[in-house]
């Protein structure tokens, strides 16, 4: 058994084949008819692989890309289109698809498509980190080290920089190893069920409570749990995870008497979090308590050598032994900013690799995205700089819309806020929402997908 498949299309014929395929393939397959179940889906099943439609009405392949990409960022979604340009793979695969199917398609295509995405995410998983430089090295060093303690871990970076990779790495060479590791993004939970999901609840303690529900914490015991995006914990739950830390028990939601628990928490922020206690966002007692390990990420672009190191690493993984990248392709790979960071450079290679057929990847194959970093024509950049360029571009490409942009850019709706009313002070111009952002779905023929969203999606 290869694990568990979702087959996402509004066509039932689709489902019917697809179920046919991968369950011949060795998959134990779910369907869905719509992106909006497929989300429910995944929010109780753990799934190997998801195979998506583009096309489909309220919520198309690439919304739901984004928002798996931001809830499970770690599960390869395959598109499959009908409308076989160049154009949709290419974007879908800019937005992290790990790879796309061409309808009509038969049996031996998605097998094939099977063996690159499923060999390509095992070997990814390993708690391995790749690095070749030396201030990481020794970051690496820093964290092997707490991992044999029993301290809380705080990962500071920017997205895309490897933070979760960094998070199994510790829990990989902890005495907690063989135990569970444990992701929740406190970030695309809506704070009205963060609180049950992490601490659970007993059966009755709310409207809609039918059953009991052990919580994240209790799931992870003995393991590790990773709490991403930590800053953005509404400031109650704050408070009842300095708990969880200091007693080392839960409280489920309706119930009795603290559960106790064992587990370390790694928890991770890509804001900054002394500010978040400056501005009283963040409490600061709980700040103390998660920085007893404090590791901070350089962006890629303060990484040089990591970037050819990974670059031909994931070729490798992505594109097997007969797969390589040429000198001039790396010489560009070297001179971009990487806004994106890792995450960036992974969609690139394996867009290439999937795109050409050559077994050499030249830099035409390369889709890269804005000015150069550091050789070339542009003057250097700030953080700063590069971070507004990254927002303004994901906004114009969502035309305008903040929710799915904010998903895309892997920061809170309230962040991005900031940070647009920021750049209007400032005199820039912001993109506005095509026709009013709200949660009406606006109906369409299938050929338009990029008109319709559902706004906050749990
Ligand atoms: N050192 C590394 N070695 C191998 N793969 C890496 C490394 N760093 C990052 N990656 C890959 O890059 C992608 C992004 O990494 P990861 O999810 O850990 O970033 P992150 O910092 O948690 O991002 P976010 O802030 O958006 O959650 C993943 O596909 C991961 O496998
Ligand atoms: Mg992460």
């Amino acid at each position: 058994m290869r694990g568990h498949a979702l087959v996402v299309d509004d066509e039932p014929q689709m489902l019917v084949a697809m179920d046919t395929a991968l369950r011949r393939a060795g998959f134990n397959v779910t369907t869905a008819a719509s992106g909006l179940e497929a989300l429910e889906k995944v929010e109780s099943e753990d799934f190997a692989v998801v195979f998506t439609d583009l096309r489909m009405p309220r919520l198309d392949g690439l919304q739901l890309l984004a928002k798996l990409k931001f809830q499970r960022a770690d599960v390869p979604v395959v598109m499959m289109t009908a409308y076989g340009t160049i154009q949709n793979a290419v974007q879908a695969m800019k937005e992290g698809a790990a790879d796309y199917l061409v309808k009509p398609f038969d049996a031996r295509d998605v097998d094939a498509v099977i063996k690159r995405v499923v060999a390509s995410s095992a070997s990814m998983t390993s708690g391995e980190f790749l690095t070749a430089t030396p201030a990481v090295r020794r970051l690496l060093a820093v964290a092997r080290k707490a991992a044999r303690s029993t301290a809380t871990v705080l990962v500071e970076g920017e997205s895309g920089t490897g933070k979760e990779v960094l998070a199994r790495f510790i829990h990989s060479e902890s005495s907690r190893k063989s135990r569970p590791f444990v992701a929740v993004n406190c970030a695309a939970i809506p704070d009205s069920l963060l609180e049950s999901e992490l601490f659970g609840h007993e059966r009755g303690a709310f409207t809609g409570a039918t059953m009991r529900r052990e919580g994240k914490f209790e799931l992870a015991s003995g393991g590790t749990l990773l709490l991403d995006e930590i800053g953005e914990m509404p400031r109650e739950l704050q408070a009842k995870l300095l708990r969880v830390l200091q007693e080392k028990t839960v409280d489920r939601i309706g119930g009795r008497e603290p559960v106790p628990v064992d587990l370390r928490v790694v928890a991770t922020t890509n804001v900054d979090l002394a500010a978040a206690v400056e501005s009283a966002d963040f409490r600061q007692d709980l700040y103390y308590r998660l920085k007893v390990v404090r590791l901070h990420l350089p962006p890629l672009r303060n990484r040089p050598e990591d970037i050819e190191l990974l670059a031909g690493a994931f070729c490798a993984a992505l594109g097997g032994a007969e797969r390589s990248l040429s000198e001039p392709a790396l010489k560009r790979l070297s001179a971009h900013a990487w806004p994106g960071n890792v995450r960036e450079l992974k969609n690139v290679i394996e867009c290439a690799l999937t795109l050409s057929s050559s077994q050499q990847i030249q830099e035409q194959d390369l889709f890269l995205d804005g000015p150069e970093s550091r050789s070339g024509s542009s003057a250097p950049r700030t953080v700063a700089e590069a971070e507004q360029s990254l927002i303004l571009s994901t906004l114009e490409q969502t035309n305008g819309n903040r929710t799915r942009a904010a998903e895309q850019l892997g920061i809170s709706i309230r962040t991005l806020r900031n940070k647009l009313g920021q750049y209007r002070s400032e005199g820039i111009e912001v993109a506005e929402p095509a026709g009013k952002e709200s949660n009406l779905t606006v109906p369409s023929g299938k050929d338009s997908h990029r008109e319709e969203h559902v706004d906050d999606v749990a």
